[in-house]
């Protein structure tokens, strides 16, 4: 399977925001990747409803919208109201995860579960059936621009063997440091869906940068 890309919009041009979708529309871009901080769970606000429902009426990729806040079953029925087709939800912030991930297909949407860098894998063995997405957080989750924490490799490897001995569908997708030189040595450890931010959006061709990671298998 060819390599899925995430731009995440973090790091755009906020002033020059439709421009910005418009590129992501015309890209080879799969979805969008939308962060939402609430300045608890992460030390940092980003934007929050307003901003993802003006984007979700002209963004023609599916919306895959990834909560750094606390109690995010309180905004499974609104994210799913703006057409997002992926909700993602940190495992650390979710004492019922199973039921939060029942609400989120309930809703009409696909679950996915984040892990901190220090959360490690096996927390999800006994969730893994019910997860369509797993999303690692390759650097401490609430800014863009951090440097790759490279232990991330590792535990992509482990996941992606917990996924293949479960059988089961669920997408391996990171997020945070992914560049040139990390994206080929996430995909080959098992990775199928990559996060970009500042390497994305700050690059020259922005087109040319979606494409290169979409070309890697
Ligand atoms: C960080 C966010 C990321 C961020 C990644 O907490 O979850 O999505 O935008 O930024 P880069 O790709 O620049 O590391
Ligand atoms: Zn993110």
């Amino acid at each position: 399977m060819k390599t899925l890309v995430s731009p995440s919009l973090l790091a755009a041009d906020f002033l020059n925001l439709k421009d910005e979708i418009e590129m992501i529309n015309n890209s080879q871009a799969d979805w969008l990747h939308m962060d939402i901080m609430d300045g608890v769970f992460v030390p940092n606000i980003s934007f929050g409803f307003p901003v993802l429902e003006a984007v979700s009426k002209v963004c023609k990729k599916p919306l895959d919208v990834h909560f750094m806040i606390v109690h995010p079953e309180q905004y499974i029925e609104q994210t799913a109201k703006l057409g997002a087709m992926m909700m993602n939800v940190h495992y650390e912030t979710c004492t019922h995860l199973h039921r939060t991930i029942q609400q989120i297909h309930a809703a009409g949407m696909k679950a996915g579960v984040t892990l901190n860098p220090s959360t490690p894998v096996s927390m999800l063995e006994d969730i893994i059936y019910d997860v369509d997405m797993v999303l690692l957080m390759s650097v401490n989750p609430g800014f863009g621009g951090q440097k790759f924490i490279e232990n991330t490799i590792r535990k992509v490897k482990r996941l992606r063997k917990m996924i293949d001995d479960a059988g089961t569908h669920t997408l391996i997708e990171i997020d945070g440091g992914v560049q040139d030189e990390t994206a080929p040595r996430l995909v080959k450890a098992g990775a199928d869906v990559l996060v970009s931010g500042s390497y994305v959006f700050k690059s020259a061709d922005p087109h040319a940068t979606i494409e290169a990671l979409k070309k890697l298998e």
